[in-house]
Order: C-alpha cells, then sequence, then structure tokens
C-alpha cells in the first residue's frame, strides 16, 4: 500500500488552520483556566501545536483510549490511560485527531461530565460526519473531509505515519 503522491492536506495549510482555531479558542475560553485534555496517540501532534496558539491558563493531560485497529472502528472502547487531574467544576477542551463514527469521543465525553466538569468542549482536527453512526457535534473542526483513510500529522495506520508533517490518503483507498 502507497501513499498518494500528493498530501491532502499539507503542513502550511493545516498551520494556518490549527493558528486560527487557537484563536477562536482563546477568545471563547477568555478568562476560565483550560484543561487541554488529549486524546492519545493521534491527537499528540495537533494538541502540541494547537496549545502553543491559546493565550490562556491551560493545564494539559491525556486520555488514552484504543478503539480502533487498522482500517475498521471496532466500535468498542478500552481504557488504556485516565488523566490526574481532577475534572470536578473544571472546563475541558477534549482535543482528538479525528471524528469518525463518533464513539470514542460520546465515551469520552460521558466520562468527563462523570468526573464533575463544568464542561466538555470538542475540538477535532477532522471530521468525517458522513461516517456517523453516535450523534456528536464537535464546537471546533478543523477540517471536514471525505470518507478516506488519513494518516499523517498523528494519524497512524497500524502505528505507522504518525510523525509525517502532511496528511495523506492511499492510493488504494479500501474505505
Ligand atoms: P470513532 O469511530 O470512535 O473513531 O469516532 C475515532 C478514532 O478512530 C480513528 N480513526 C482514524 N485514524 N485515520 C486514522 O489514522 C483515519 O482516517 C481514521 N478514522 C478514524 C482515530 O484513532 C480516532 O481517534
Ligand atoms: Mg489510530
Amino acid at each position: 500500500m502507497r501513499l498518494k503522491t500528493e498530501p491532502l492536506l499539507d503542513a502550511a495549510t493545516i498551520r494556518a488552520r490549527v493558528a486560527e482555531m487557537g484563536e477562536r479558542i482563546t477568545a471563547d475560553f477568555a478568562g476560565k483556566p483550560l484543561v487541554l485534555l488529549t486524546v492519545l496517540k493521534g491527537g499528540m501532534v495537533f494538541a502540541a501545536d494547537l496549545m502553543r496558539h491559546l493565550d490562556l491558563d491551560v493545564e494539559l493531560d491525556f486520555i488514552g483510549v484504543r478503539s480502533y485497529d487498522g482500517f475498521h472502528s471496532q466500535g468498542r472502547i478500552e481504557w488504556t490511560y485516565k488523566p490526574d487531574v481532577d475534572l470536578q467544576s473544571r472546563h475541558v477542551l477534549l482535543v482528538e485527531d479525528i471524528l469518525d463514527t463518533g464513539r470514542t469521543s460520546k465515551a469520552i465525553i460521558a466520562w468527563i461530565e462523570a468526573q464533575g466538569a463544568a464542561e466538555a468542549a470538542l475540538c477535532v482536527l477532522l471530521d468525517k460526519p458522513s461516517r456517523r453512526v453516535v450523534p456528536v457535534t464537535p464546537r471546533y473542526t478543523g477540517f471536514t473531509i471525505e470518507n478516506r483513510f488519513v494518516v499523517g500529522y498523528g494519524l497512524d495506520y497500524n502505528a505507522r505515519y504518525r510523525h509525517l508533517p502532511d496528511i495523506y490518503e492511499f492510493d488504494d483507498n479500501p474505505c
């Protein structure tokens, strides 16, 4: 399997959009200390760039779930890491690489709310709305894309390609 030669989203396009998102989030959360909860591992690259555009009091933590193996969502969630920070009465921004069926985000948001958070806002770099199975609407979306499996900028295929600065589709897309 090979990646397409031209990226779907190149690094400069991503960089500009992430900066815009950071400005929006900074304005929306002005005066509110924020817990930036990054979904491992895919959200890591996006969160690292996004947080440097947040002019806010930011506390960083992570949440780990496994919900996806290769190309097709398994429809089940396994917790691999729970955050250290107490989320009671906190404003939480959940940062994810991609919103697909919605199962992962829905489960994590329910868990954040059960911890007594003041709010849980979802921020995704990519959204594939055509794949949605459970209703989830992100407050912040970087790019809306077609039903294509994508890799790079944190996104993997079986743990590979996360380090690529651009986002690519495969040449022979199985979706
Ligand atoms: P759900 O279906 O729960 O899935 O919304 C979200 C998780 O699925 C993974 N995912 C992808 N990973 N390229 C990837 O590298 C993709 O095109 C893709 N689509 C879904 C991802 O881990 C996300 O957090
Ligand atoms: Mg993945």
